[in-house]
């Protein structure tokens, strides 16, 4: 949520923090803004231009309004929380003198008390936002700590309830750029005689691969020729490098007209990427980030997963999974709901994180209730150093790279074999499953990619399909077994892109009460579970008849072969063979496809729909 740029150098500051805004408009674009710091007639000045909407309206201004050169700069992009998205509220938010600009992004609690002393100070605010405290405060602490911007920042962040990065530029500390960060994400990128400040890497991928990891509640200055951090007290911090594993490319579209066709296309290589290494020379199955050892594994009793969105619907497969080859019992939680209703955990209960950009607020909160209360946490996670994988006991990383469309898709089904993966060491190092039932799954596994690659391969009567139901308002989704999850994240992908009220249930549940929504030519998703599980598929071919029998319109996702099915469905589409439990990573990219094209054909933003940020970093 908010991207934030921050760039300190020898280039044109400007072009480097609109390029760095760019990449990370998927966290938020409500509205936008910069400002630089550069030489006036009466020595250094601090100048900003901001927008409300897309970044392409801060674009506009800037062509008609330019700003002058500098090589110091930051920017921002925004998903609005305090203060509707105008340019007024827009960022970067300055001090009444005009000397200093901060950025922020999350939620200052305990704004209004000091929104309140200010004004009682004689202080005039000029947004609705809570961001605002902070220029004017920075810009009476700036003095008082020696007119070092990185002090004056600590005495801010002391200050400061809440969850919050912040960057800041003063133009009486014309060569530094600071930044602070608690529970709100931050990097450090180090270049050649240039430092960068960014939400994550996308934002300087341009210009370096070499990055710094901050710490919660650590300050950081960065001037051309070096990188301080330290903690809020002031106390000289260990800096974490780490090296960027992809490059500039895979954060850009590469002919695709939108970044989420991309991703789409990217599954067999992203799942690919994911299972690599993972067997060792003997066949035996290895999770080397697993940082727990087989005893903490085998006393584990109970699994909960806690996530948010397509996340939980990776967990909620997980269990079918998990539960199936380990005999554990697996709990699936919202995170947001998780702390909130004293959930039974003990030093033997695995929690599993997941997350694509591990800076998901509420799935990090659930997790440091789990761990407060002793339980072991294991995070599932596409983002190197981010916060939930550094607070967790033991990571599995998907390698998915970058995903820039706010609608998952790639992370999903890396997620999905990050989970099938875990699943299958639990029981391998607890003796669950004999060497060559492991081997045998982990080769169907294997053959993911290509059966993912096949499926991908046949998606034009599904994008025709997209296309011819552009002015449907209401889709449903049904589902059984691990066909449920998928109903509901192919219903989830329609709503958030196309905005149309879809709803996904499990089939058996239909005659309990939704059947009542079906009525003439209303669409009608079915997942259908393989042949191979006769008990399954065939209640769901009853399902099929019942909804048909009153008019709705069925699309039927079956997997090659199955002619039971073929007179049942107004649409047939066909995936490959997958057992049941891993049938999730074909069945789901027809839905993914067919959102895409169906908001596509809407004229929606695919990439940015309305409303949504990629990483929800407030609760
Ligand atoms: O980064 P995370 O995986 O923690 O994000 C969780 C959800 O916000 C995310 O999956 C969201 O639901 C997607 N936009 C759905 O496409």
């Amino acid at each position: 949520m908010c991207g934030i740029v921050g760039y300190v150098g020898g280039k044109p500051a400007l072009d480097v923090v609109m390029e760095g805004l760019r990449r990370l408009e998927y966290r938020g674009y409500d509205s936008a803004g910069v400002a630089v710091v550069h030489v006036g007639a009466d020595g250094y000045r601090l100048d900003g231009r901001k927008k409300a909407g897309k970044l392409a309206n801060l674009e506009k201004e800037l062509s008609e309004r330019p700003l002058p050169a500098a090589t110091v700069g930051l920017g921002h992009t925004r998903w609005a929380t305090h203060g509707g998205p105008t340019d007024g509220n827009a960022h970067p938010h300055f001090d009444s003198a005009g000397r200093v600009a901060v950025v922020h992004n999350g939620i200052i609690e305990n704004y209004a008390v000091l929104r309140a002393e200010l004004t009682a100070a004689g202080v005039e605010l000029r947004s609705e936002t809570d961001t605002e405290v902070v220029a004017h405060l920075l810009a009476a602490q700036f003095e008082p700590s020696g007119r070092d911007l990185a002090e004056a920042m600590r005495r801010v962040c002391g200050r400061l309830r809440g969850a919050f990065t912040l960057v800041a530029v003063h133009a009486d500390a014309p060569d530094v750029v600071v930044g602070a960060r608690l529970n709100s994400p931050l990097v450090v990128g180090v270049g050649d005689g240039e430092a960068f400040l960014c939400s994550d890497v996308a934002g300087f991928i341009g210009h370096t691969r070499e990055a710094i990891e901050l710490g919660q509640a650590q300050v950081v200055e960065v001037r051309r020729d070096g990188v301080t951090v330290t903690d809020f007290a002031g106390v000289q911090q260990e800096a974490r490098h780490f090296h960027v594993d992809w490059d500039v490319k895979a954060a850009e579209k590469s002919g695709y007209e939108h970044f989420m066709l991309k991703e789409i296309d990217e599954q067999p290589q992203a799942v690919a990427d994911t299972l690599l290494g993972r067997v060792s020379a003997s066949g035996k199955l290895v999770l080397d980030e697993m940082r727990m050892s087989e005893d903490e594994l085998r006393s584990v009793d109970k699994i909960v997963v806690i996530a948010a969105g397509t996340a939980f619907h990776a967990g909620l497969i997980a269990k079918y999974a998990v539960e199936h080859w380990t005999r554990i019992p697996v709990e699936v939680e919202l995170a947001s709901e998780f702390r909130y209703r004293d959930p039974i955990l003990t030093r033997d209960t695995l929690v599993i994180a997941i997350s694509q950009s591990g800076e998901t607020a509420d799935t990090l909160m659930a997790l440091r209730h789990a761990r407060e209360q002793h339980a072991r946490v294991l995070a599932i996670c596409n983002t190197n150093g981010a916060t939930i994988p550094r607070e967790s006991d033991a990571v599995v990383y998907t390698h998915g790279g970058p995903e820039i469309a706010v609608a998952s898709t790639k992370a999903f089904l890396t997620q999905l074999i990050a989970c099938y993966l875990v699943g299958l060491y639990l029981a391998q190092v607890r003796g669950e499953k004999y060497e060559d039932e492991i081997k045998a799954l982990l080769a169907q596994l294997a053959s993911a990619p290509e059966k993912i690659a096949e499926t991908l391969g046949r998606m034009e009567p599904v994008r025709e399909l997209g296309r011819a139901l552009k002015d449907e308002g209401r889709v449903l989704f049904l589902g059984r077994h691990v066909g449920f999850p998928v109903a509901l994240e192919g219903a989830l992908k329609l709503k958030e892109l196309a905005y149309v009220h879809a709803e996904g249930f499990a089939a058996g549940e239909l005659k309990h009460g939704p059947i009542a929504l079906i009525e003439q030519d209303l669409p009608v998703v079915v997942v259908v579970p393989p042949p191979s599980r006769p008990l399954l598929h065939d209640k769901i071919v009853s399902n099929i008849q019942e909804i048909r029998a009153r008019g709705a319109k069925t699309i039927v996702i079956a997997q090659d072969g199955d002619s039971a099915v073929e007179a049942y469905a107004d649409t047939l589409i066909w995936v490959p063979e997958l057992p049941t439990l891993l049938q999730p990573l074909v069945a789901t990219v027809p839905l993914q496809v067919f959102a895409c094209a169906l908001a596509d054909a809407k004229g929606l933003d695919v990439d940015q729909p309305r409303n949504l940020a990629k990483s929800v970093t407030v609760e």
